[in-house]
C-alpha cells in the first residue's frame, strides 16, 4: 500500500528536504504558458509542504529535448508561472544535479521551493538502461542530503519508467502526491464501477495512439462516441471515400475488428455522419458539411479532407452524452486551434458540462482545448493532468510510476 503525503507530514517535515516530482510540462508561446493548469495542479503539494516547514526541490520535465540542455526546453517560463502563482519563495537552478543544483539546494530555508532545471536535459532520465537511470536517480537524491524523502505528485508522467518517476521512488521514502491520488480516485470511479450509461468520447488526431484504449472499453463502455482525426480510419472501415484526411491504413482491418466486436459486446460504437469538409489544412480553407457516406461529392471533391465533425454529429454526438451518467473524453473532435474547425470541440465541451452526468476530461491537449476555448474547470467534474497516463491507465496497463509507489 502507498504512503499517502500526510503521512510524512505527520513524520514531520520541518527543516528535511523533500524532493518532489511535479508535472510542469505546459504548452508554451515562446516564453509564455498559454496553459497553467497542470502548474495549478501542483500547488497543493508544495503549499501543504512549504506550510509544514519543507525545503522543497522540484523536478519536472518539459517537452522532449532528447537529454540534451535546450534553452528551448528551459523550465524557466514554468517556474515563473509558479512563483506568480505561489504565496512561498520559488528559485530555478541552472542544471539539473551540477553545481548549481547542488549550491541551491542545500542553501534551501525552510518554507522555500527549489525548481532543477528540466529533467530530461540529463540523458540518463529516459534510458532504457537501469545502471544509468539509476546512477542519474543516485544524483537527484543525493539533493536532499540526510534524511529525504520523495513525493510523487506527477499524474501526468507516472506511466513513464524515468529517473525521477521510477528510481527515485525505489531509494527514498516514497509518498503519493495527493494529485495522484485524487487523479486514481477519479480514474477508478469511471473504471472500476461507473453509473450508467458510461460514455466515452474520443478524438484526437492518431487512432494508432488509442488503439489499446479502445479496446479494453469495448464491453465496459455503454457507448464510444468517435470523432476528431481518429474518426477517418473508422469511415474507411466501413467503406467511405475519405479524400486527404488523416488516415491510417494499416489499422483499418484492426479497426473492423474492433467494430464487429463492440456489437457483439454490447458496445456502441457511434461514428460521425457528417464532416467539415475543407479545401485545405489552413485556417481560411474554404469548406462545406458533407455527409459521411458522399464526402467528395460536394464542390471541393476528393481533394479535400475533414477537419471537423459536422452539425449532425454533433446533435447525434449531444443526445447520447444528455442521457449519460458518467463521461470520460479524451481528444479533440477536430481542429480546433483553428476557429472554422473548432465548432465540434467547443459543442461536444458544451454538452459535457451541460450534462449531469460524472464527468472527466482526460488528457493534456483535451483538458488545453476546453480552457482555450473558454470553458473553465468547475463546469467538469475533474479534468485530468494527465494525457497518456490517464489513457494507459483505462488500458489497464501497470504503471511504472504507481508500481514504485505501491500503489
Ligand atoms: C504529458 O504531457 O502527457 C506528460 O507530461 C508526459 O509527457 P511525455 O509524453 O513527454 O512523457
Amino acid at each position: 500500500m502507498a504512503q499517502a503525503l500526510d503521512e510524512l507530514i505527520d513524520a514531520g517535515v520541518k527543516g528535511r528536504r523533500i524532493l518532489v516530482r511535479s508535472d510542469l510540462n505546459v504548452p508554451l508561446d515562446g516564453q509564455q504558458v498559454t496553459d497553467d493548469g497542470r502548474i495549478r495542479a501542483s500547488l497543493p503539494v508544495l503549499e501543504k509542504l512549504t506550510g509544514a516547514g519543507a525545503r522543497v526541490i522540484v523536478t519536472a520535465h518539459l517537452g522532449r529535448p532528447k537529454g540534451e540542455h535546450n534553452p528551448k526546453y528551459s523550465l524557466k517560463p514554468a517556474a515563473d508561472r509558479l512563483r506568480e502563482l505561489a504565496d512561498f519563495p520559488v528559485q530555478l537552478a541552472e542544471d539539473v544535479v551540477g553545481d548549481d543544483a547542488r549550491a541551491k539546494a542545500e542553501a534551501l530555508s525552510d518554507g522555500e521551493v527549489l525548481v532543477v532545471e528540466n529533467v530530461r536535459f540529463d540523458p540518463r532520465e529516459t534510458s532504457k538502461d537501469d545502471a544509468e537511470r539509476e546512477a542519474f536517480a543516485d544524483e537527484l537524491v543525493a539533493l536532499t542530503g540526510q534524511d529525504g524523502a520523495y513525493v510523487d505528485d506527477a499524474f501526468g508522467a507516472v506511466h513513464r519508467k524515468h529517473a525521477s518517476v521510477y528510481d527515485v521512488a525505489r531509494k527514498l521514502p516514497a509518498y503519493l502526491g495527493d494529485l495522484v491520488k485524487t487523479e486514481l480516485e477519479v480514474l477508478k470511479r469511471i473504471t472500476e464501477d461507473p453509473q450508467r450509461p458510461f460514455v466515452v468520447v474520443m478524438g484526437g488526431a492518431k487512432v494508432s495512439d488509442k488503439l489499446a484504449v479502445i479496446e479494453n472499453l469495448i464491453g465496459k463502455a455503454d457507448a464510444l462516441l468517435i470523432g476528431g482525426g481518429m474518426s477517418y480510419t473508422f469511415a474507411a472501415a466501413q467503406g467511405h471515400a475519405v479524400g486527404r484526411s488523416i488516415l491510417e491504413k494499416d489499422q483499418i482491418d484492426t479497426v473492423k475488428r474492433y467494430l464487429a466486436e463492440a456489437k457483439e459486446k454490447g458496445t456502441e460504437i457511434v461514428l460521425p455522419v457528417d464532416v467539415t469538409w475543407a479545401a485545405d489544412f489552413a485556417a481560411d480553407a474554404e469548406h462545406e458539411i458533407r455527409p459521411v457516406e458522399d464526402l467528395e461529392g460536394g464542390k471541393i471533391g476528393p481533394e479535400g479532407e475533414g477537419l471537423d465533425i459536422g452539425t449532425e454529429t454533433v446533435k447525434l454526438f449531444s443526445d447520447r452524452i444528455k442521457d449519460a451518467r458518467t463521461i470520460f473524453w479524451n481528444g479533440p473532435m477536430g481542429v480546433f486551434e483553428m476557429p472554422a474547425f473548432a465548432k465540434g470541440t467547443e459543442a461536444i465541451a458544451r454538452a459535457i458540462a451541460d450534462s449531469d452526468a460524472f464527468s472527466v476530461i482526460g488528457g493534456g491537449d483535451s483538458a488545453s482545448a476546453v480552457r482555450s476555448l473558454g470553458f473553465s474547470d468547475d463546469e467538469f467534474g475533474h479534468i485530468s493532468t494527465g494525457g497518456g497516463a490517464s489513457l494507459e491507465f483505462i488500458e489497464g496497463k501497470t504503471l511504472p510510476g504507481l508500481e514504485a509507489l505501491g500503489a
